[in-house]
């Protein structure tokens, strides 16, 4: 480890990422048909153009059915491997590693995007019947879901494998499975949105089944050099929900499985949760799991200066930090960080004029 760890490259699988600063999903709900354009190249491109070692995609869905919002990215045909393989292209040339996070939104699908207003966008603007573990709605502003049956868990599964196979060919380098915010895989984990009777409710056991069996099967399709993520959150902050003992518990299956890393978030699954939000609130669960479960992680929340960041990957807290608003507001940030913190990094060269 060097002095300023936060810029030693990390090996995982056979990818190097050039730092561990990472750009958090964000979705910008500025896609079309799930395909994404100009301002999605733009705002990948530039967080690449600013140093950062893994350039991840918003949440983007398998299929329709699992987008956010109808202005969500997907992932589920040719048409959107072409759209992406200009902008994965352009991350990597920036020496950028890039990758997609998929995602399927399960009962909090088919919803406005935040500047529209919030909760269910209607059939008749072209709003759609959601899907989950149970027929329990997020909260009644939230469309009402219908129950998944054992049978279109099996399909849901091949939608998973099917975006995987198309992001290889899209040229991504990294997928991140998305279980954490209360989407689909964390509404199978949480007592709180999983009431199922079958072998996929009940025990810890039953309700991890079917995000790990997703796991396995994206694992099995995914490259052996490539490395696969997976988004949790460690806790639904409420008694009696998703907690942090079972999140140690369900990053050493995911490590079995062949899961790299876990990206520790938290909430998200019940509306009405009590959250200590403060600079780096989340950091404990990476540091717990990064311990208790063997396996390599990311911090994220409210991580927004070098010094921290830093302390962060030094301490041993987490393997890399990985950063959303504070890269919106600083595409840059990763090079400014690097002077701030005395290291050389090299700068796009059509930049180099302006290196300080
Ligand atoms: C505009 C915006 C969009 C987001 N979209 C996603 C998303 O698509 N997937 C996801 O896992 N988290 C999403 N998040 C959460 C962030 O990735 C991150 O976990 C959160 O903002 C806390 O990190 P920060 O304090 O560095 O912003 C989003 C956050 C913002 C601000």
């Amino acid at each position: 480890m060097s002095d300023v760890p936060l810029f030693d490259p990390l090996v995982l699988r056979g990818i190097e990422f050039r730092n561990r600063i990472f750009v958090s999903p964000m979705c910008e709900y500025s896609a079309r048909d799930g395909l994404p354009n100009e301002w999605h190249m733009v705002h990948l491109g530039s967080r690449a153009v600013g140093g950062a070692g893994l350039v991840l995609t918003e949440a983007t869905a398998v299929s329709p059915a699992g987008r956010i919002s109808p202005a969500d990215t997907g992932l589920w045909s040719e048409a959107h491997v072409q759209a992406w393989r200009p902008i994965v292209q352009f991350v990597r040339d920036q020496g950028a590693v890039a990758g997609v996070q998929l995602a399927h939104a399960g009962r909090k699908a088919s919803t406005r995007i935040p500047w529209e207003g919030s909760g269910e966008v209607p059939a008749a603007e072209g709003g759609w019947q959601t899907l989950a573990p149970s027929a329990v709605p997020f909260d009644a502003s939230y469309p009402n879901p219908r129950a998944l049956t054992v049978a279109e868990l099996g399909e849901v599964e091949r939608q998973w494998v099917a975006a995987t196979r198309f992001a290889l060919d899209a040229g991504f380098q990294v997928v991140e499975l998305h279980m954490a915010h209360g989407y689909l895989m964390h509404q199978f984990l949480s007592p709180l949105s999983n009431r199922r009777d079958d072998a996929y409710g009940g025990s810890l056991e039953n309700r991890m089944r079917f995000p790990l069996q997703v796991a396995r099967a994206v694992r099995a399709a995914w490259p052996a050099e490539l490395p696969l993520f997976a988004r949790i959150s460690a806790t639904d902050w409420t008694d009696g929900g998703w907690d942090v003992e079972q999140s140690v518990v369900l990053g050493r299956s995911l490590r079995e499985i062949g899961v790299d890393l876990v990206d520790c978030s938290s909430g998200g699954n019940v509306r009405h949760a009590t959250i200590p939000v403060a600079p780096g609130y989340q950091v404990p669960f990476a540091e717990r799991i990064r311990r208790d479960a063997g396996i390599a992680t990311g911090a994220v929340g409210l991580i927004t200066d070098a010094a921290q960041a830093n302390a962060i990957v030094a301490g041993g807290r987490a393997d890399a930090v990985i950063m959303a608003r504070e890269l919106l507001r600083d595409p840059y940030f990763p090079l400014h960080a690097a002077k701030q913190l005395g290291v050389e990094v090299g700068w796009p060269k059509q930049y180099l004029r302006a290196k300080r």
